[in-house]
């Protein structure tokens, strides 16, 4: 069947299979809205991503001797081939992920947007001179790239979630191994291949795409050779690389799960906590780590915003992402749609109410119903889980005090949102709550400028903003003595 892609996404596509290598096994890539094969991807082994690894070694010393300049120029190069590609690339995403196609050119976007911070940022890596303890010495600090980098990347955002961490690694002078999430291999290659054109020095960034992803990554836990992991994905992973980064004692970014909480007080601008509601729950079919994942909701406004949100989610498109108008693609492949249906029938069996949805799509395959459940309580698994699918729980509180102690028994700590107009209020429950980025009154808190990142369970380290080249730098300090006095 022939794929539902531009002349030049298939090129692209093509450029990467054959960047990607001529490995002995390969793998499939399936459309999620329809099951089609789309591609046989080279199924990189253990072999394989040590060679990578040792490229990446031996391209370190000449990359990050580079000027800050010279390695900026490039990643400015390669943000323009991003955006000059930016609809074909959005439609290989589309095709491998299931994302509406204006989704995943908003993806692109914002990955693109990475690539020309770092670019810029690449040239901002200041070192520090201490006031010196003694007459005849000198206190320096130097930065430097911490060496070779493996970055290991989720499903969910095939491109953003890979220039939100090569770029920052690229412009500190690091070089790269990745290894994108066996579902959508196809636009990490894409970005390679766009990487490539805009000049950057065979061996800097190698993508290894492979199935037997413990096996692989296995290898870059335990490679000395790596001073680096970020990794996003589960909380579940997350444990599992940093006990297997322990015995070469890597630096380690971890962007892991999410629990956000979704809090409306009774004196929120409704409206706009119902947008709110929608675009967070519902962007990428809720399939994003800082997705609502738990809906509360004052019991004075309760009535008026479930008839608000229902009104809003009755009205969502589920389509595939290729079809006009289609606001929510299928889940990722059918083991998500068994996840996030499971969750959805324990609740139903313990007494929760689907106001809407509550089940498979009628399209079959892997859409899932956009659904609202009422009636949530503690001993549902919803209520403690990552949904990472379009289902609501909406529970009601009564007082700030509750809501905040009850948004805060997680373990997670990524994402929470509050809806309220009184500026008191705001700044109370910003702080009071334990999460790394909370939005008040707005649910769109990601960009390159700002600081993303969680807390307790959900993560070490920041991406994006001036902090995101942080993890990619080592910090060395230079004593220098013997500066005798002048005779
Ligand atoms: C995610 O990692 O799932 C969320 C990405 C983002 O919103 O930036």
């Amino acid at each position: 069947m022939a794929l539902p892609v531009s002349a030049a996404a298939s090129a692209l596509i093509a450029r990467g299979l054959a960047l990607g290598g001529s490995a002995s096994r390969t793998f499939p890539v399936f459309n999620p809205a329809n099951g089609v094969h789309v591609a046989d991807v080279a199924d990189g082994t253990a072999d394989d991503m040590r060679a990578a690894i040792a490229k990446a070694k031996s391209a370190f010393p000449a990359w990050s001797t580079r000027t800050a300049k010279e390695r900026g120029a490039i990643l400015r190069r390669w943000h323009g081939l991003v955006v000059e590609n930016a609809d074909a690339l959005a439609e290989i995403l589309t095709l491998e992920q299931g994302k509406p196609l204006a989704e995943a050119r908003g993806e692109i976007l914002f990955g693109a947007n990475f690539i020309e911070w770092f670019a810029e940022e690449a040239k901002r890596v200041y070192g520090d001179i201490v006031p010196a303890h003694a007459p005849d010495k000198r206190c320096l600090v130097l930065k430097q790239p911490v060496g070779v980098v493996g970055a290991i990347t989720p499903w969910n955002f095939p491109s953003g979630m890979i220039t939100r961490k090569v770029a920052p690694a690229l412009a500190a002078g690091c070089t790269i191994v990745v290894k994108p999430a066996e579902d959508t291999p196809l636009s990490a290659l894409a970005l390679a291949v766009l990487a490539a054109d805009a000049g950057l020095p065979e061996n800097v960034m190698t993508v290894v795409t492979a199935a037997r992803a413990a096996e692989v990554a296995g290898v870059l836990t335990a490679s000395p050779d790596v001073r680096k992991l970020s990794f996003t994905g589960s909380t579940r992973v997350g444990k599992l690389l940093m006990r297997a980064c322990a015995d070469t004692v890597k630096k380690l970014s971890l962007e892991l799960g999410g629990n956000a909480p979704f809090i409306v007080f009774d004196d929120a601008d409704l409206d706009a906590a119902v947008a709110g509601a929608m675009a967070t729950k519902f962007r990428n079919a809720g399939q994003t780590c800082v997705s609502a994942n738990r809906i509360y909701v004052q019991s004075g406004v309760m009535e008026a915003f479930a008839r608000k949100y229902a009104e809003a989610v009755r009205a969502l498109n589920v389509g595939d992402g290729f079809e006009t108008g289609t606001q929510i693609g299928p889940l990722i492949n059918a083991a998500a749609v068994e996840k996030v249906d499971g969750l959805v029938q324990d609740a139903i069996g313990k007494g929760a109410a689907a106001v809407l949805g509550g089940g498979r799509h009628e399209r079959g395959g892997n859409f899932y119903a956009p659904t609202i459940l009422t009636g949530v309580r503690p001993e549902m698994e919803i209520a403690h889980a990552e949904i990472f699918g379009p289902v609501a729980p909406l529970t009601p509180f009564e007082t700030e005090t509750e809501v905040v102690a009850r948004a805060n028994d997680t373990p997670y700590g990524l994402a929470a949102y509050f809806w309220s107009r009184d500026v008191g209020r705001v700044f109370r429950v910003a702080e009071a709550l334990e999460y790394g980025m909370v939005g008040a009154n707005e649910v769109l808190t990601s960009n390159e400028g700002a600081p993303f990142g969680g807390i307790k369970e959900s993560g070490i380290g920041r991406e994006g903003s001036r902090y995101g080249i942080e993890d990619f730098i080592e910090i060395k300090y230079l004593a220098l003595g013997g500066i005798a006095a002048a005779a």
